[in-house]
């Protein structure tokens, strides 16, 4: 297991990337530099900030959060494989909701910095599987989990990063992008299907859809006069996902308040869309992120971060 003094050691880029005990003593990478803040814990390699300059917290973090072995923190990036929600295998009834990475104690593998950026690689295995999870933090925030089939036959899985976006009011939210896709509605349950019309996605309710759909998307929120694009690649599903009053009442990491101020936006690949990889073969779903003040143009919008 990786310390402190080891990672430090190791990865540590001046004053631009440092670990520290964060939350529950868990360890956790500390991002700062001239482009932005940001951290990730090895618990879960679970990206829980991202300021770039001149902006807010773009990512949501429950204050209720709970930050101890076997349990996922609630807000960031959370990594839901090798299922998504209760989509487990038949024989392992107990296993956990999205899967076992996102409470799994990652290490990390790399640190450098590239420019403004600083791009840290995570690993774990999970037999038949090695993952890698690459984030760069810089004006846009790009983040790649590679998956490898390290068997020696096919394997199957599902996989989110599951985003948890600050927003300033729900019902005044809308996101672009997902026009025509076709959408599972899975609250309640039972699924029922549909297809996203001609107007963006709008929240009156609950709100808890797998659309199927390659394309990225845009969050136009007027309540903190800002829009983020969420752009992926590798990846067939998006999930969108509100738990609204009544369900956000029944999370004990979920203040019964907090539901207006975060929505998910989760990039992924999940049933019919689950990844079939053949031995050795491998598969990247990878998200990226960048934010603009409404009604003005980004003054980072130029810069290219390679994927
Ligand atoms: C979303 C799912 O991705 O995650 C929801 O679509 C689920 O159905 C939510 O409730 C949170 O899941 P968990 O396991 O973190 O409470």
């Amino acid at each position: 297991m990786q310390t402190l003094d080891d990672l430090n050691a190791r990865f540590a880029l001046e004053d631009a990337l440092v670990f520290e005990a964060g939350g529950g003593g868990l360890l956790r990478a500390v991002v700062r530099t001239r482009a932005c803040t940001g951290e990730a814990y090895l618990h879960g390699a679970h990206v829980t900030r991202w300021r770039p300059s001149g902006h807010d917290e773009v990512l949501w973090l429950s204050s209720l959060a709970e930050y101890r072995a076997g349990k996922a923190i609630r807000g960031g990036i959370p990594i839901c494989f090798p299922w998504f929600a209760g989509h487990k295998p038949a024989d392992q009834p107990d296993a956990p909701s999205h899967g076992l990475v996102r409470t799994a104690l990652w290490r990390v593998d790399a640190a450098a910095r590239d420019g403004d950026d600083i791009v840290l690689t995570f690993a774990t295995d999970l037999p038949p599987y090695t993952l890698r999870y690459t984030v760069r933090f810089g004006t846009a925030l790009d983040y790649a989990l590679a998956v490898t089939n390290a068997s020696a036959t096919p394997a199957a899985f599902e996989v989110a990063l599951h985003s948890y976006f600050s927003v300033g009011e729900i019902k005044r939210v809308e996101v672009a992008g997902l026009l025509g896709a076709a959408y599972e509605n899975t609250v309640g349950g039972a699924g029922t299907r549909h297809t996203q019309g001609d107007a963006p996605l709008t929240f009156a309710g609950e709100t808890d859809f797998i659309y199927a759909t390659t394309a990225g998307c845009t969050i136009h929120d007027p309540g903190l006069s800002r829009t983020i694009e969420v752009d992926k690649r590798g990846s067939a599903s998006t999930v969108v996902w509100n738990p609204w009053a009544g369900k956000a009442r029944t999370m004990g990491d979920f203040g019964d308040d907090a539901w207006p101020g975060m929505l998910c936006v989760e990039p992924g690949n999940i049933a019919p869309n689950a990844v079939r990889l053949g031995p050795g073969r491998s598969h990247t779903t990878a998200g990226r992120l960048r934010v603009q003040t409404a009604g003005k143009a980004d003054s980072h919008s130029e810069v290219v971060v390679s994927h």
